[in-house]
């Protein structure tokens, strides 16, 4: 199939806002990291990011990327990643991310409020701290899977500007699966994990329809 028409976009021309649209309503859909960190002070904190991906098994490494507040300033997931790296660049912050089932959209959705700084999301969204193998910062004990990371770079891409993106590379150091989820194998159940995709605003996908694909030429039937 040809698309007919196109328009052509150049993004120094757009506001930053529109720039968000563009990617989030044509990169869908996204996986979602619900991140768990911890302050300097042991406060926990817990935020959806779905500028997310997984990106190299050597190391096992995956990326997320949040994004600065509106006065320029970190949200506290990447704030609690630089206060406990202790280079203070945030190589070796520690995190955790979850991966949210469909089951628990709600309370994911509910820990994007931005709390005052210190005041728990797990608390907030009635999600229960289960200790990690690693790290400092509790992972999810509601999801069916979670990555222990420590990160091996931030990369600030606008420092100090409104809405400048930053990008976390975490490499795992411990793996949590479920055993409803995953066989020895290592092979993990998209049905039973049910994982949550996000589209643009407020809207989310289900990984329920599923196909299978053949690689390289025979995938042309
Ligand atoms: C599904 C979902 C995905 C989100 N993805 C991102 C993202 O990729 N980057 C970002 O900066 N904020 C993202 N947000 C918004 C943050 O979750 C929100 O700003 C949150 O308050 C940050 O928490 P923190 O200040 O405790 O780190 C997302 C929100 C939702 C609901």
């Amino acid at each position: 199939m040809a698309y007919i028409g196109a328009m052509e976009i150049d993004p120094l021309r757009l506001t930053p806002a529109d720039r968000y649209k563009l990617l989030v309503g044509l990169i869908v859909p996204r996986p979602i990291a619900f991140v768990s960190t911890r302050s300097r002070a042991g406060a926990t904190n817990l935020a959806p990011f779905s500028f997310f991906c997984g990106v190299a098994s050597e190391p096992m490494s995956l990326i997320f990327c949040p994004a600065n507040k509106g006065d320029g300033s970190h949200k506290d997931t990447l704030a609690n990643i630089l206060a406990t790296s202790t280079r203070g660049d945030g190589v070796g912050g520690q995190f955790v991310v979850n991966i949210v089932p469909h089951a628990l959209g709600a309370p994911m959705a509910a820990c994007a409020e931005d709390l005052p700084h210190g005041e728990s999301e797990f608390v907030m969204a009635g999600l229960t701290e289960a200790p990690s193998k690693r790290v400092t910062p509790p992972r999810v004990a509601e999801c069916p899977a979670c990555f222990e990371c420590e990160a091996t770079h931030v990369i600030q891409l606008a420092p100090g500007a409104a809405g400048g993106g930053n990008i976390v590379v975490g490499r795992v150091v411990w793996t949590h699966a479920s055993d409803d989820v995953m066989d020895a194998r290592y092979h993990a159940d998209p049905a039973r994990l049910d994982a949550l995709g996000r589209m643009a605003g407020l809207t989310y996908c289900t990984t329920r329809e599923r196909m299978d694909i053949p690689w390289g030429r025979r995938a042309l039937g």
